[in-house]
């Protein structure tokens, strides 16, 4: 079944937020998502959707598939069972008309992926291409942009996240915090309408990450992009999600909004964890 919320219906807003959020991005839906590498099963028919528009933060351990669900996502790693839903389509599947859907053609995924943008915990830019051509690279090559369009394009970006002035230069010459900078307008310069963020600060000096956070913060309140994060800032999780799900052992193990979870979470293995990882 495709998610059952249609992509017009206005997401949930934010615990305090006096309008809901109204999208006309599409939300996300696992079913029964099986991962498996090797003998190791990373997830065990995992459940879960993300509504249109809402913000929504993976916790859980190191290693628990978190970063996988990402890849998924972008179609970097290949689905062994179910099906993942992008809006009212299946990404890794077609649907043959009779309702039965079966593996998906290069073509569906190439127009499946146009829809969702990543930014990795290591900023992964190309490191043969000056900002600009990191930037241009994606929309000429994948939207089919004019130049001049792209250019046009990655120079708001560039403004946008404040390093007009490091267009000509290559990523080697630019600090970590400026390279995230860069990676997030990359993202960006796609237009996704689905926006997957995993641990992107975590590879950042400690003076950085606040500059990177309040950038996303910005981002988040000025597009409808819906959003997928997997972060240990516990204090960036709860001020940029509308809901946070605790994710261990290949399943969802609790989920609520932010101040549910962090405050009063009801599974043990949810406050464990928030107890190691805030004793780090
Ligand atoms: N390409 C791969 N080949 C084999 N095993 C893999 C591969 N990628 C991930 N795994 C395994 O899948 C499991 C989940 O890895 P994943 O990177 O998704 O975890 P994670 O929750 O993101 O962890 P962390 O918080 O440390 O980033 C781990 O056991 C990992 O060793
Ligand atoms: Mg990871």
């Amino acid at each position: 079944m495709p998610p059952t919320e249609p992509t017009d219906t206005p997401s949930p807003s934010k615990a305090g937020d006096a309008v809901p959020r109204v999208s006309d991005a599409p939300g996300i839906r696992f079913e029964k998502v099986v991962k498996r590498f090797g003998s190791n099963v990373v997830l065990r028919e995992l459940d879960f959707t993300v509504a249109p528009g809402e913000r929504v933060t993976l916790i859980g351990p190191s290693g628990s598939g978190k970063t996988t669900i990402l890849r998924l996502l972008m179609t970097l790693e290949k689905l062994d069972d179910g099906v993942i839903w992008i809006g009212d389509r299946p990404l890794w599947h077609q649907d043959k008309g009779d309702g039965k859907l079966v593996p998906a053609g290069q073509k569906h995924l190439h127009e499946m992926r146009k829809q969702v943008g990543m930014v990795f915990q290591q900023f992964n830019l190309f490191p043969n291409m000056n900002v600009r051509r990191n930037l241009t690279e994606g929309p000429v090559r994948v939207l089919g942009l004019s130049k001049d369009e792209a250019n046009a394009r990655a120079q708001e970006l560039l403004e946008l996240v404040g390093l007009s002035d490091k267009i000509d230069d290559h990523p080697a010459r630019l600090s970590g915090g400026q390279q995230q900078r860069v990676a997030i307008a990359r993202a960006l310069a796609m237009r996704p309408k689905v926006l997957l963020l995993d641990e992107v600060t975590s590879a950042l000096d400690p003076e950085l990450v606040v500059g990177v956070q309040d950038l996303l913060r910005d981002i988040a309140r000025q597009t409808d992009v819906t959003l997928l994060c997997v972060t240990h800032e516990m204090h960036f999780a709860r001020d940029i999600s509308d809901r946070v799900l605790m994710f261990d052992q290949g399943q969802i193990v609790e989920e609520g909004p932010p101040e549910q979870i962090f405050g009063s979470p009801s599974e043990q293995r949810t406050r464990d964890f928030l107890q190691a990882v805030l004793a780090t």
